[in-house]
């Protein structure tokens, strides 16, 4: 199985589609989309600090070497598995300030305005990850706040030479970075266009990360670095002010556990909608012998497309922020529900979602970023984080160095529009000050028996919960290496637009007529990759690390 997938991935990927970059360890590893700070978290794991230490370095590291999705100006989610068997969340997503109003994005007409959306100061939510990173590393960690920020600013400081990818990445979103002087200063070499090969320095994000390192928290939410935040706002119609600032709170949340087939499914629980999908998706499809029906088969592939056409409606009608709407998280997790939402499956019939026409999904860049970090004491920490669209809204606040997100665009700015990711929502989701607006980021850790078997995640909008999804069943009722888990193909149906999306190779020509004669939607392929799941598994005493070979990413252990 694993050479044949191997084969098949050359064969459907023949330029783009690297080798899976894997390692197999005994003390640690960690699996993120730049290999520099993958060599960051390994480092501190070297240096006798745990998983937490490590993911909270790896994730100033990405800062400065994977600026597309690695923030400081964006927010995340972590799962943690601690080598005692507890499980947590920490939820550090951005929020909407307080001046925000639930229909700030629209126009006179009433229709949102989608530049305002996203290419605007007031599509910046109030960062979270300075503030959840310091959290976590002040709960569990065991290095202090100068150590692990130590390799970030040295990176930021003295520079790391460009590769091929986030040069051209550069290039791809130069016309955007002139509109922002700060932006083009960053990206550019004196406004000219950097080349892979250049070594690439970030003066100002040096000072704003060392400003962390020596006053942890106060460094970025007060003092000069908010200063300039503020300043930059002011200047642009935005609306983060000192007060958002300042109070902003990462909040510890209770996972959303789950089980499928003896194994603890933990994850992320709301603002996310990723944990609470997951689970409802592996509930409907646990009554089947997904083993026996096989990888691609048909039947297979109706299944899931069906559980997942169900969970997305359910991700519309029911998940905002918990601290602002009652969302029926139990309900939605619970085995009973899944039985019923599942009972007018038909194993010969595509269902049909409600004919609402919505958006298309919006171009799939990197965007998010997910990382994967285990020790060997048995701690495992498991990260999605993301300034939102590729670049955030492209705005670098003046001085300071980073880019803002354009999360509030997560937020659903009128009923049954869809945003950039043709997702569609209604009140639970609507803009209100202080709310976080839904994600789809599934951090997830996998355990048995208390003990982590895997740690996985994604990016990639609302592909992401599907993502993980297959990983997961790949692994556990395809019995498939990490490595070939992660390279296989993936699908993705989220109920509206009712597509089905594929990458060449999930789903057979065979397979795809089939499935359209089942009344299935969509089905003429795609090139596009589907999601980039770092990810790390515990097998036979060993700890494998695999950075998705979708994109050039580094694993690192030892
Ligand atoms: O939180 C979310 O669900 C989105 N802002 C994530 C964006 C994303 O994954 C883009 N990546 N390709």
């Amino acid at each position: 199985m694993k050479r044949f997938l191997l084969l098949l991935s050359l064969f459907i990927f023949p330029v783009s589609f690297a080798l899976a970059e894997y390692q197999r360890a005994t003390q640690g590893m960690v699996s993120s989309r730049s290999d520099i700070a993958s060599e960051v978290g390994k480092e501190i794991l070297a240096l006798g600090g745990n998983a937490i230490d490590a993911a909270v370095a790896t994730g100033f590291a990405l800062s400065v070497t994977y600026p597309s999705a690695g923030n400081l100006g964006g927010g995340g989610f972590m799962v943690i598995s601690l080598a005692n068997g507890e499980v947590l969340t920490l939820d550090y997503r951005e929020k909407a300030p307080a001046t925000a109003h639930r229909d700030m994005f629209l126009d006179d007409k009433g229709d949102v305005d989608r530049e305002l959306a996203l290419n605007s100061h007031q599509s910046a939510g109030v960062p979270g990850s300075v503030a959840g990173l310091l959290e976590a590393l002040d709960k569990y960690g065991s290095l202090n706040r100068e150590q692990v920020l130590a390799p970030a600013i040295r990176l930021a400081e003295e520079g790391f030479i460009l590769n091929q990818e986030i040069a051209g990445q550069f290039r791809g979103h130069f016309n955007s970075f002139r509109n922002y002087p700060a932006s083009l200063a960053k990206f550019s070499a004196n406004g000219s266009p950097l080349n892979a090969g250049a070594l690439w320095r970030q003066p100002d994000l040096a000072r704003t990360l060392s400003a962390i390192s020596d006053k942890g928290r106060d460094g970025f939410y007060k003092g000069s670095v908010a200063d300039l935040i503020v300043a930059d706002m002011q200047a642009n119609n935005g609306l983060i002010s000192h007060e958002d600032l300042i109070n902003y709170q990462p909040v510890w949340r209770a996972p959303v556990h789950g089980s499928y087939r003896g194994y603890d499914v933990w994850s992320m629980p709301a603002p996310s909608s990723g944990g609470v999908l997951l689970v409802q998706m592996l509930n409907m499809l646990e009554p089947y012998n997904i083993e026996k029906l096989g990888w691609g088969s048909t039947e297979t592939v109706h299944l899931m497309i069906e559980a997942q056409r169900r969970a997305y409606a359910d991700r519309a009608e029911h998940l905002g922020d918990p601290d602002y709407v009652e969302v029926p998280s139990s309900m939605l997790t619970s085995k009973d529900y899944a039985r019923q939402r599942f009972a007018n499956f038909d194993p010969q019939v595509a269902g049909d979602s409600a004919k609402i026409t919505a958006g298309n999904w919006g171009e799939e860049s990197p965007q998010t970023t997910h990382y994967s970090v285990a020790d060997d004491e048995g701690n495992a920490v498991s990260v999605t984080t993301t300034l939102n669209r590729s670049y955030g809204n492209h705005i670098v606040v003046p001085g300071a160095g980073f880019l803002l997100n354009n999360e509030m665009d997560d937020f659903s700015s009128k009923p049954n529009s869809p945003n950039s990711y043709g997702l569609i929502g209604r009140t639970a989701n609507e803009i209100q000050p202080g709310k976080r607006m839904l994600s789809s980021m599934s951090p997830t850790i996998i355990t048995r028996d208390g003990k982590p078997v895997l740690l996985t995640g994604s990016p990639g909008g609302s592909t992401i919960i599907n993502t993980v999804l297959q990983v997961v069943m790949n692994v556990i009722d395809h019995h498939m290496s990490l490595e070939d888990a992660v390279t296989s193909p993936r699908f993705h149906h989220q109920w509206m637009p009712d597509v089905v999306r594929y990458e060449i190779g999930a789903i057979s020509d065979e397979v795809a007529a089939e499935l359209e004669a089942m009344g299935h939607q969509g089905l003429n392929g795609s090139r596009r990759t589907i999601g980039e799941a770092n990810s790390v598994m515990f097998e036979n005493g060993f700890i494998d690390g695999v950075s998705d070979p979708r994109i050039v990413g580094g694993v690192a252990g030892f």
